[in-house]
């Protein structure tokens, strides 16, 4: 996974994927899953159904007890874990921002790791905060304090995005954002996801926020996958009760959520 080019994002495949907690609460079971290089996946499904559980088996924050995560065909397993995290951008909800480093330094970071030059994450961060919709000017030498909610919440993605990973975990990213900017945020990383190829797997338990971003609804339910199907799909044809209960209630109503993105909506 260098970093000296824009490719297309990179092919996930998770097989027979199980994950049993020390103390043997098993949160996720038997999960197979292909996401294909820039695709758009969006794990839905109740709290504690596993979904941050499956979604951090990617990167190896959390080590499956049973199958296998591959990354372009790779078993995740022979790659070092420090250099594996550097070639995949994480979101998640506290956005973790360093409190006493600039906007500027937080995105830097895993290029100063990578060891480019200053110019090169100069540029790369100006071109990043523009990306979000973030005055580089006005934004580049503040400290995240000195943002709102909304602002650090770009930031946090521009951070993410910095190497040019070819994949992007996004867990609950914009859940303490409200409405009008959540809507915007979701605006900006479904562009970005488009500029770029970048692969994504969001999680939510926002069923509207599913069918807007989501190129497929990986509906998790009990650990394992209910439906994996388009948007439109498991609104108009939920696989079984449980799916149903979750986006089915007032599906008429939902269809809304579909207009837009199913405009720009491409197969990856
Ligand atoms: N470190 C842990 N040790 C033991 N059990 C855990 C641990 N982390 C999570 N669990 C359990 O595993 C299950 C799945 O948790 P997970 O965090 O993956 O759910 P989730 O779908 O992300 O939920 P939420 O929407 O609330 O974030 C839950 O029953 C949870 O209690
Ligand atoms: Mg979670």
């Amino acid at each position: 996974m260098d970093s000296s080019t824009t490719r297309k994002g990179a092919h996930i495949e998770l097989r027979g994927v199980g994950v049993t907690y020390a103390g043997g609460s098993v949160a996720v079971r038997d999960v197979d899953l292909t996401i294909a290089g820039g695709e758009f996946a969006v794990f839905l499904g109740p709290s504690g159904s596993g979904k941050s559980t499956l979604l951090r088996t990617i990167n190896r924050l959390i080590e499956p007890t049973s199958g296998t995560v591959f990354i372009d065909g790779v078993d995740v397993r022979t790659l070092d874990p420090v250099v594996l995290r550097r070639g995949i951008g994480y979101v998640i909800q506290a956005v973790g921002l360093f409190p006493h480093l600039t906007i500027g330094a937080n995105i830097g970071v895993v290029p100063a790791l990578l060891g480019w030059d200053r110019a090169r994450i100069a540029r790369r961060v100006d071109e990043l905060l523009a990306l979000v919709d973030l005055e580089p000017a006005t934004y580049r030498d503040r400290y995240p304090r000195q943002l709102s909610g909304g602002e650090q919440q770009r930031a946090g993605v521009a951070r993410a995005l910095a190497a040019e990973p070819r994949v992007l975990l996004m867990d609950e990213p914009f859940g303490a954002v409200d409405a009008i900017v959540r809507a915007s945020l979701q605006d900006e990383i479904r562009r970005i996801q488009r500029e770029l190829g970048t692969t994504i797997v969001f999680v939510t338990h926002d069923v509207d926020e599913a069918l807007r971003l989501a190129d497929r609804v990986i509906v998790i339910a009990g650990g394992g996958i209910a439906q994996a199907d388009t948007p439109q799909r498991v609104l108009e044809a939920p696989a079984n009760a449980t799916v149903r209960s979750l986006v089915g209630i007032d599906a008429e109503s939902r269809s809304f959520a579909l207009e837009r993105p199913l405009l720009e909506r491409e197969t990856p």
